[in-house]
């Protein structure tokens, strides 16, 4: 099976490649290389550096026949949407809707798309479920839901079948340490932890510790990236085989609060990792966890790397490996 990663030079994206390969998937990346990194290209990889706003230049790629795409090349700082909305709705919508008319133009006909646990707003319930009202509290969250919406036209239009994946909060690297390239300027938490754990940033600040939760910080469903690989191969499977479109929650079913991992990574790496309090951020909810269970029953997938030990000591392992190959 020939597979195109649009974004596969990225944190999740880059790891989705790894993971196809392995399986003897033929992978070609498609990538702009604006947040993602050239170190991620293995070399038994096909290697587009291309922009997904350029549509000649996608449909070009995309020519050379693929059986697949998985698209996870998108802006996903949900802060930063709701500043710069101009430059979520080019790159996440015009992007997307250029990868979707390329990809019918060209006849390819399964499509994975990186949706997110955004597009569901202040939960009105837990665990969060496919069925939950979709109401996104930011830019970012609506850019998703908005494609979401196109997926479903194009598939009664177009005939193109799509699995929506909505991630939640994705942590952790490759357990075999192969995945090298780390993400640029983070705002994730995990990734600020490792940032502050390696002296390249002074101090992580916990947004809130005044949240109706037990330590009174807030509370996410963290997904180990391995995990996620793991569900896109199997939605792909599962589209091949069945040609019927879908979307389901990608989440671990587990709350784990910000001085929980903060404590966790202060044990695991051996480091201070100083840390203020201070307000909340604006939008936080309290506490978000997902219910799996669809994408449990669909594609007897659940999360199997996703405890808080592996999450931090994977996460630990590649920015130490970095640090170590950057000074050499
Ligand atoms: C996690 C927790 C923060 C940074 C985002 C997107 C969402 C989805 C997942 C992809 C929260 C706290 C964080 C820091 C902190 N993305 N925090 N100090 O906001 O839950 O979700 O990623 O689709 O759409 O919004 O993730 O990692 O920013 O925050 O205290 O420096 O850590 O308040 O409780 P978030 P996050």
């Amino acid at each position: 099976m020939r597979v195109l990663v649009i974004g596969g030079a990225g944190y999740i994206g880059s790891h989705v490649a790894r993971f196809f390969a392995d399986r003897g998937l033929e992978v070609d990346v498609l990538d702009n290389l604006s947040t993602g990194t050239k170190e991620n290209i293995f070399p038994e990889y096909g290697f587009y550096k291309e922009d997904i706003l350029d549509y000649a230049a996608i449909l070009g790629v995309m020519k050379r026949g693929y059986d697949a795409i998985v698209h996870l090349a998108a802006a996903k700082a949900a802060g930063e949407s709701m500043v710069n909305p101009e430059k979520y709705a080019l790159q996440n919508v015009s992007g997307t809707i250029n990868i979707l008319n390329a990809a019918c133009e060209a006849g390819v006909q399964n499509f994975v798309f990186s949706s997110s646990a955004a597009i569901y707003g202040e939960p009105k319930y837990l665990p969060i479920d496919e069925a939950h009202p979709k109401n996104p509290e930011n830019f970012y969250g609506f850019t998703k839901l908005e494609i979401e919406r196109i997926l479903e036209w194009y598939d009664r239009l177009k005939g193109l079948r799509y699995a929506a994946l909505r991630y939640f909060n994705a942590a952790g690297y490759d357990p075999e340490g192969r995945v090298r390239g780390l993400e640029k300027r983070p705002a994730n938490l995990v990734p600020v932890i490792m940032e502050v754990a390696m002296g390249l940033m002074p101090q992580l600040e916990v947004f809130g510790t005044d949240f109706p939760t037990p330590d009174g910080s807030g509370v996410r469903d963290y997904i180990h990236v391995t995990d996620l690989a793991r569900a896109h191969y199997a939605a792909l499977m599962h589209l091949a085989n069945e040609s019927k479109s879908f979307a389901v929650n990608l989440g671990s079913e587990q709350g784990l609060s910000v001085l929980e991992i903060l404590e966790a990574a202060r044990k695991i790496t051996g480091r201070a990792i100083p840390a203020t309090i201070s307000g909340r951020r604006p939008g936080d909810p309290a506490k978000l966890v997902a219910s799996s269970a669809a994408a449990k029953a669909l594609l007897g997938w659940k999360a199997e790397y996703s405890d808080l030990t592996t999450i931090i000591a994977t996460s630990w392992r590649a920015y130490e490996t970095h640090s170590a190959q950057e000074k050499k």
